[in-house]
Order: structure tokens, then C-alpha cells, then sequence
């Protein structure tokens, strides 16, 4: 049997489901979504959920733009998905305080210089306000920066909301179906097999995290996506013991409303093995007890593993794919899915349909890896 669509999405995690979200938003008619496990069960629900451009980018930049259009478009989205779906994403524009090491003060201080140049707010604190801010945080930390406009979300809530937006409007999101093969002719994609079906589309959007160089190697092209492993070790408190996100040299805080906080996050080379380790939880317990040492008395209460899509330039590939014009990848968000998911999925449903997107995507061109 052959069903058709106008857009056929590959992957549920947190891109493709916000591509099918945008798309049927952007008044394509037919959008399905093709996902071989449950939506979002790998580095979509395994991710801590900050929106720290401010942490993660290196410098100005357009993975910096794009990275602060991503954060800026969340001040409205949360409001947005619960007043669609009744979900809350768990919106907290906290800031985040970047620990300061002794040694690292010349390359803190060329961070606020290069930040504050490209109009992004940033102050420097001392130890002793750092600790009027976050009095869990070890006498020992002598300084930080704090970048007021960071936030945090709650990743599984928005990949539900985005979820259930979609389905509203009118996507349908299989579960539990996987993508086995290509139809081509000619150089244009017909469409895929799935489950045992063939499904036709006029266009294709392949969103498989780490998995797209696999998925892509049935056409026999190869996108170098690699997947990082990443854990995370969740501890429980009666109250929130943080009002800020806290980005430290060996590992991070991210502090929930109802008094969890998770201690992040490993990188490692583990293949595609998404399994935590208790080397990974000993490291990641080291890193808390530098930040903050009276943590190590809460209850722990879980830890995790995903895998984080990585290119090799650490860049994301967001556009149409080289040679076949109806087929578009968006992957390799490596740490920054959660921030950049929603505004990836407008920004591919502007291409889907030939309009120019608001960002230049011309640095995330996934031709950059055929040239
Ligand atoms: P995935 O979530 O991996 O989804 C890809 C989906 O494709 C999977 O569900 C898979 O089953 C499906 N699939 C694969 N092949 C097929 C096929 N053939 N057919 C059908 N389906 C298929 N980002 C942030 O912005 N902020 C953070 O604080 C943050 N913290 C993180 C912490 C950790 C520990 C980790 C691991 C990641 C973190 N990230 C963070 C990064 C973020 O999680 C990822 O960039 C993002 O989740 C990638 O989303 P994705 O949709 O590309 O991939
Ligand atoms: N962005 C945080 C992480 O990937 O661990």
C-alpha cells in the first residue's frame, strides 16, 4: 500500500517534531512524521535545557546569531504552546552565572569584552556577591560573570507542547515506525519505506540526530554527523537550593522548580551507546562538590545518557541537501538542540516553502561537507 504526503519528517526528537509543528503552522496541508521509537526518548529528553548562548558560543559569530534569535524567540513561545496545548515548558529567565576560575581570568575577561561589543548584557561578580546570589556555592569560587538574559526550560514539556501543537493543526506523528529505505528516481526523492509501507512525499526532511549519516548512507552520501555522549545526575531537594543557572569548568547546574537539579554533563566518544557509567556519575559528583560541596548530602535520585549530534565543524546543518533539490536535513545541533529546535523548524518550513529565512543559513549549508 503507498500513502502520500506533502512533507515527510524523519526522527521525533526535538528538531523534527518543531519542523512539523512550523510546517502544518505555515499552512502546508499534509506534514507526517515518521519516528522509529516514542517521540523525544534520546538526546531530546536526555538534554538539561538551557538556553545559554552566552556559555556555549566561543565568539560573534553567525552560530552566535543564531543562537540569540533561537533564545529570544522562547520569550514567546512559552506562552504561545500553553495557550495552545496547556502545557508549560517551564520558561525560567533566571540568568546564569559562568564560575571564574583563577587561571581562566584573561579568557573571562576577553568573554565579557567580545559579549558586551556584540551588545549582549554581562556583569562581573565578585566572590563575596556570588555567594550573596547562591549561597550554596563553595567559598573557594573567587568570581563569575553573570549573563542576566540566559534562561532554562524544561525539554520533555517542550517537546510535548511542540508535540501536541502539531497534532492539533493537523500533523500526524507515527510512533514506533522506522525509515528502512529511499525511493528515487531521478535524482528527486518519490519518497520512503517504512513499517512496510511505501510512503510518498514531495519533500523530505531528514532529522535523525546522530543517526543521520546512516540514514544518508542509504542514498550514499555521507554526512559526518557523531554522536557525543552526554550524562547528567539528577539530585532532589525540599526547595529549590539555586535561583540561577550555573555554568562551572568541570560541569553545570540547572535547578528545576520543584527542587531538582541536575548536575551536567559528560562528553565522550561512546559510539552509540546511551548508557550511563559510573565513571560518568563519579565525575560528574566531583564536579558538584567543586561548585557547591554541601549538594553531596542530597538524595540523588537518577541518572541518564544521550547522544548529542555532532558535525565536525560543531555547527549545525540546516538546509536542502546537495544534489537531491526535494530533500532537507536538519541536524547537528550537538549542544544546542533544545535552544535552536523551535527556530530551526520555522526556519526550515521558509525554506520548504522558497521564502528567505529571517537568519542566514548560508554558514549551516549541510553542503559544506560535499564542496
Ligand atoms: P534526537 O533527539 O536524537 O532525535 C532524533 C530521532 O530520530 C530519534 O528519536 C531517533 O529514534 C529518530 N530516528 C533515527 N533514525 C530513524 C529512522 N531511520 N526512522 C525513524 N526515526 C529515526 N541542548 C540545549 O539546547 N540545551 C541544553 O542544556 C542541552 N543539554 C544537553 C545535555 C545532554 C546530556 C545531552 C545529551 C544533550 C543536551 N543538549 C542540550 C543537546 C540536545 O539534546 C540535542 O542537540 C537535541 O536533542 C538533538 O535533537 P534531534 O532531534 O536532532 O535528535
Ligand atoms: N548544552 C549542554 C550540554 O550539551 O551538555
Amino acid at each position: 500500500m503507498a500513502r502520500g504526503t506533502e512533507v515527510l519528517i524523519i526522527g521525533g526528537g526535538i528538531i523534527g517534531v518543531a519542523c512539523a509543528r512550523a510546517l502544518i503552522r505555515a499552512g502546508i496541508r499534509r506534514v507526517v512524521l515518521i519516528e522509529r521509537g516514542e517521540l523525544g526518548r534520546q538526546a531530546s529528553r536526555a538534554a538539561a535545557g538551557m538556553l545559554a548562548p552566552q556559555a556555549e558560543a566561543d565568539g560573534p559569530g553567525p552560530f552566535l546569531d543564531l543562537c540569540l534569535a533561537a533564545r529570544a524567540r522562547y520569550r514567546t513561545l512559552g506562552a504561545e504552546l500553553r495557550d495552545a496545548t496547556g502545557e508549560d515548558i517551564e520558561y525560567c529567565p533566571w540568568g546564569l552565572l559562568y564560575l571564574v576560575d583563577p587561571a581562566e581570568q584573561e579568557a573571562a575577561r576577553g568573554r565579557a569584552a567580545w559579549q558586551r561589543s556584540a551588545g549582549l548584557r554581562v556583569e562581573e561578580v565578585s566572590g563575596q556577591a556570588l555567594r550573596g546570589l547562591e549561597p550554596a556555592l563553595s567559598p573557594d569560587i573567587q568570581g563569575a560573570l553573570f549573563f542576566p538574559d540566559e534562561a532554562h526550560v524544561r525539554p520533555c514539556a517542550v517537546l510535548r507542547a511542540l508535540a501536541a501543537d502539531a497534532r492539533q493543526q493537523g500533523a500526524q506523528l507515527l510512533e514506533n515506525v522506522e525509515v528502512v529505505d529511499f525511493i528515487l528516481a531521478e535524482d528527486r526523492l518519490r519518497g520512503v519505506r517504512a513499517g512496510g509501507e511505501t510512503i510518498l512525499a514531495d519533500v523530505v526532511v531528514a532529522c535523525t540526530g546522530p543517526w543521520t549519516a546512516r540514514l544518508l548512507d542509504l542514498l550514499g552520501h555521507r554526512l559526518p554527523v557523531e554522536p557525543v555522549r552526554g550524562q547528567i545526575v539528577r539530585g532532589r531537594f525540599a526547595r529549590p537550593p539555586l535561583t540561577h543557572l550555573v555554568w562551572g569548568p568541570l560541569g553545570y547546574f540547572v535547578p528545576r522548580l520543584n527542587g531538582e537539579v541536575l548536575i551536567g554533563a559528560t562528553m565522550e566518544l561512546a559510539g552509540f551507546d546511551a548508557t550511563p557509567t559510573l565513571n560518568g556519575v563519579a565525575s560528574l559528583c566531583e564536579a558538584a562538590r567543586s561548585m557547591a560541596p554541601s549538594f553531596m548530602a542530597a538524595p540523588f535520585d537518577k541518572a541518564w545518557a544521550g547522544l548529542r549530534p555532532r558535525l565536525p565543524d560543531g555547527l549545525p546543518a540546516i538546509g536542502r541537501f546537495p544534489d537531491i533539490p526535494n530533500l532537507y536535513v536538519a541536524t547537528g545541533h550537538y549542544r544546542n538542540g533544545i535552544l535552536l529546535g523551535p527556530l530551526t523548524g520555522e526556519l526550515v518550513a521558509e525554506l520548504v516553502l522558497e521564502k528567505r529565512p529571517p537568519v542566514s543559513l548560508d554558514p549551516f549549508s549541510p553542503g559544506r561537507f560535499f564542496r
